[in-house]
């Protein structure tokens, strides 16, 4: 999915993404001096805190706005231009690593990406990753989705968040051994007063494509955010329900 990330607000209001992601980046255990792809590297906070860790890091992003941000913030680390489904590395490396990513990519299109970190890793290579498990965020997109019909739009569900067995059965036929897995929730905090419609502005932007009307956009945003109150804002401050999918598995 090609979305043109507003990379700025992304690092000032959701900086969570890539502080959370630090708890994933334990479950790699190859050593020092080890090399290790980032994928879906975004604006490189990640890739920075891996190589703080003593890795030799490459950033892969699809999104031109995130890595120019990410040169910026880093500009001595190896940032590469290139889809997840798609890209290729000169040298086979040690891990791949990747946090809240693989859940942009269409089910249909996942082969092709764990086909990719396959041929990118070293034979017995690591590759560690978290991405929104079943039923992510899933209060929020059906109360979109009743909103939609309510304006006479369908409501596509932009994202792929796939049960353990599910994923695991991907990995392995694509190759890999899985060696973990586990599947929780993680009620998420939001910045600010707007946080939930502000979240949906940031990360809900294709099915809002379909509706034509932008005071509707605006509206069904606001609605839902209404809708939600009772169930995601506590003692002054807004929680997203995320369930995070976190895996490991070997060449
Ligand atoms: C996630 O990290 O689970 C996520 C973030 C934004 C949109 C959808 C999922």
């Amino acid at each position: 999915m090609n979305i043109a990330w507003d990379a700025g607000k992304y690092t000032k209001d959701f900086s969570f993404v890539h502080q959370y992601g630090s708890a994933v980046a334990e479950l790699l255990d190859c050593g020092q001096g080890s090399t290790v792809v980032d994928l879906g590297c975004g604006n490189g906070a990640l890739t920075n805190q891996l190589k703080n860790k003593g890795f030799r890091v490459i950033g892969i992003d699809a999104s031109p706005d995130f890595l120019e941000a990410a040169k910026r913030s880093y500009p001595e680390i190896n940032f590469i231009q290139a889809d997840a489904t798609s890209f290729s590395v000169e040298e086979p490396v040690d891990a791949v690593f990747s946090n809240a990513v693989f859940h942009w990519i269409d089910k249909d299109k996942q082969a092709l990406m764990l086909a990719c970190v396959y041929k990118a890793l070293k034979s017995g290579g690591q590759f560690v990753f978290e991405l929104g498990g079943h039923g992510n965020n899933a209060l929020i997109h059906r109360e979109l989705a009743r909103i939609f019909a309510e304006y006479g739009y369908h409501y596509k569900m932009p994202f792929y968040f796939p049960t353990i067995g599910e994923y695991a059965s991907m990995l392995e036929q694509a190759g890999f051994k899985v060696s973990y897995a586990v599947l929780f929730d993680r009620p998420t905090e939001l910045k600010g007063e707007n946080g939930l419609k502000d979240w949906i502005d940031m990360f809900v932007k294709t099915p809002f494509e379909d509706v034509a009307d932008s005071k509707d956009r605006e509206d069904i945003k606001d609605m839902a955010a209404a809708a939600l109150k009772p169930a995601l804002y506590k003692d002054g401050k807004w929680y997203a329900d995320y369930v995070r999918l976190r895996m490991k598995a070997y060449k």
